[in-house]
């Protein structure tokens, strides 16, 4: 079963993301609350950038789901004053549509391209020499008559946005001059993100009603919206409209969602590692095989985050659960 599909505490996108996250998406720097490092180098670039009166350099944004890539990237464009063109890896199919992309692009603007990990290895080949030389190689003719042509392309920006860096090749990897990371939020950013997603949406809320949602939220912007709205469907049928700690903690009992966000992944993980390897070091592919899924969806979307809650210790000899885990999970931990 694909445990991520209608997940409420899954950070990937839903459908129903759609409507609110136009409005709540910030469109401006000052706006971007949290990943305090990523936005000072970012904003240096932009601004000496700006001051050269060239593109910005190519950059590469990583990290899980739903943490603000895809806004940072409007957030750039927006910044630097230059139009977006947004695609993504595999909608590009073939080297000529990224052709097309890339000699329709005017001067300084910035080529969006989401899941760049996914892009194929022929189109990959097309961007070496537009993100290094700003030029296009293609080959014209066929047969003896063929030779290679040279086109020159605008000044652009490439922002690349990845899950998975470890997927990038490295000649292309190579090619961002910036490479930004972003990491889960705490629960003080969370907080900030709904007190001003509640705002937009004109929802009244008090902090720690506020608090209550950031701490179920999994580190992740996109999650602590969707518990929002969510929470204020049960404060409108159930209370008085309005957003207290209580109404927080009753309508997200109500939809099951644990104190501190794990869903049943989370807790299977901590269980295997507690029952069947007393604990652990336990190999990351041992807990896989244990609890069914692959890696990557663990290492992706449930490390990060027991890592993050300190549920999960990371040693040489594999992953241990800790103290706080066993607590949780209703367990006696000897020391
Ligand atoms: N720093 C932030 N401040 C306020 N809101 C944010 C921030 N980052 C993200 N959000 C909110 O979270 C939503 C999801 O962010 P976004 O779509 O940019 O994530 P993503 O990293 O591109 O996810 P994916 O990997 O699924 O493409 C946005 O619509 C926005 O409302
Ligand atoms: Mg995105």
């Amino acid at each position: 079963m694909d445990e991520q599909n209608g997940r409420i505490v899954g950070a990937n996108y839903h459908q129903e993301d759609q409507d609110h996250e136009n409005k709540l998406r910030p469109r401006w720097m000052h706006e971007y609350i949290g990943q305090e490092g990523a936005k000072e180098k970012l904003g240096i670039f932009i601004e000496a950038a700006k001051m050269r009166k060239e593109a910005l350099d190519h950059v590469l944004l990583h990290g899980p789901p739903g943490l603000g890539k895809t806004t940072m990237a409007h957030i750039i464009a927006n910044e630097m004053g230059v139009n977006i063109r947004v695609t993504s890896g595999p909608a590009i199919e073939r080297p000529s549509d990224l052709a097309s992309i890339l000699t329709n692009l005017s001067q300084d603007d910035v080529l969006f391209i989401d899941e760049i990990h996914r892009i194929n290895r022929t189109v990959e080949e097309i961007l070496y020499p537009a993100m290094e030389d700003y030029a296009l190689d293609i080959i014209v003719g066929k047969g003896p008559s063929a030779r290679s042509l040279r086109i020159d392309l605008e000044h652009f920006t490439l922002i690349g946005a990845t899950t998975r860096t470890g997927l990038l090749t490295s000649p292309l990897r190579d090619r961002f001059g910036v490479l930004l990371n972003l990491e889960l939020y705490t629960d003080a950013d969370l907080t900030q993100i709904i007190k001003r997603s509640a705002g937009i949406l004109q929802m009244e809320i008090d902090h720690e009603g506020a608090v209550e949602i950031a701490r179920r939220s999994r580190g992740t912007p996109r999650i602590a919206n969707r518990l929002l709205k969510r929470v204020r469907d049960y404060a409108m049928v159930r209370g008085e409209g309005y957003i207290d700690e209580e109404v927080a903690r009753l309508g997200l009992d109500l939809l099951e969602i644990d104190p501190l966000g794990l869903d049943s992944l989370d807790r299977r993980i901590l269980h295997a590692i507690i029952r069947q390897f007393h604990g652990g070091p336990v190999g990351i592919d041992t807990i896989c095989a244990a609890v069914g899924e692959e890696r990557v969806t663990i290492e992706d979307m449930y490390e990060p985050y027991l890592l993050q809650i300190g549920f999960l210790g990371r040693t040489a000899r594999g992953r241990m659960a800790t103290k706080e885990a066993y607590t949780h999970l209703g367990y006696a931990y000897e020391e």
